[in-house]
């Protein structure tokens, strides 16, 4: 006799929706957006087939647009041209340069939408670093200043999260210090804080060409083989005052979330990178995986691990999606 019979908990869609755990919805999403210079310009990524560089008039359509199907919150990258580099990331504090002026356009158009910013050296960098190189070495204390100074410069212009992906030690609690000095109080901090050595961001620095002019980013982003280090940048980072715990990459790193998640009380974000997107898009188009139903699976993935919060390309397909299935007069939420 069997008397356990888990099936009957599957036997129907009713049923099935009734005990399911995990749901993603619009509300989880940050969607990056690449940010160029012109008017009217727009580059697709190779490497992210669907994801555009965007110049700051086609950006504000695009946020428009994302903000009438309920995606709410934009981190935003600037793609800069070498002639705006240098080996300080002057151009990260110019208040007229690309990137400032256009953050300000954007939260006075669009005071509800959420907007999150980059904090590292790297897509203002001559060396391609996240921090300052000095002799071959990248220098932590110096590129706190530089770091806090891109911060402040950011939040002048009305952005709501400041996220240093750097990983400098030390940073969240400089950054937070002084912003608060500069007035700035309410602006919140979701800090890079387990972000490994990935070969994931590959698309990514396609995207802004940002990679590194030499080396690589081991001796300041984590080691792909560890898992207690993280719960040493975290507890660091909340001691130091940040308001989000990132995870990053995430597909690889669902462990790391549910730690973090297991261990801390903050909430948690998973970064699905542009690696992660990549590999989707690539092996659908080859009509080897069925893409959306893979990307549904790797979202809820990280709901079920335990973010909160998702930065995700899929951001805008996943709920234009959405709007196909409701017009149909099927699910709300997936
Ligand atoms: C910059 C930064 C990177 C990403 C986000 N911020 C690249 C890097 O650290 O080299 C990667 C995001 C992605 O791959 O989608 N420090």
């Amino acid at each position: 006799m069997i008397t356990h019979r888990p099936r009957r908990n599957r036997k129907s869609e009713a049923i099935r929706n009734l005990i399911q755990e995990n749901h993603v919805t619009v509300n989880d999403f940050i969607f990056p957006l690449f940010l160029i210079d012109g008017k009217n310009n727009k580059s697709e990524v190779k490497s992210m087939p669907g994801i555009f560089r965007l110049s700051p008039d086609l950006m504000l359509k695009e946020i428009e647009q994302c903000l009438k199907l309920g995606i709410t919150t934009f981190d935003v990258f600037p793609s800069l041209t070498d002639k705006y580099k240098d080996k300080f990331a002057s151009e990260s504090t110019n208040k007229n340069g690309l990137y400032l002026k256009t953050l300000a356009q954007i939260k006075m158009k669009f005071p509800e939408a959420c907007i999150m910013t980059d904090v590292a050296m790297d897509p203002y960098s001559s060396d391609g670093h996240d921090g300052l190189v000095e002799d071959g070495k990248i220098v932590n204390d110096k590129t706190l200043d530089i770091l806090a100074k891109m911060a402040i410069a950011q939040a002048d212009c009305g952005i709501d999260i400041i996220g240093p992906s750097d990983m400098m030690d030390g940073r969240v609690g400089f950054i937070r210090d002084a912003l608060d000095d500069a007035g700035h109080q309410d602006v919140s901090i979701m800090s890079y804080t387990a972000k490994y050595a990935s070969a994931f961001y590959g698309p990514f620095r396609d995207a802004l060409d940002s990679a590194p002019k030499f080396g690589d980013k081991k001796t300041y982003q984590m080691n792909p083989a560890n898992s207690k280090e993280a719960l040493i940048e975290a507890q660091l980072d909340l001691e130091e005052g940040a308001d989000f715990l990132m995870v990053k990459p995430a597909l690889s790193y669902l462990d790391i979330i549910k730690d973090l998640n297991t261990n801390f009380d903050l909430p948690i974000a998973a970064y699905n990178v542009s690696g992660e997107y990549a590999m989707v898009k690539a092996a659908a188009a080859k009509g080897w995986i069925d893409g959306d139903r893979v990307r549904d699976e790797i979202l809820l993935s990280m709901k079920r691990a335990g973010a909160s919060i998702i930065l995700t390309y899929f951001a805008k397909e996943w709920a234009l999606n959405i709007k196909k299935t409701r017009i149909k007069g099927c699910v709300q939420i997936k």
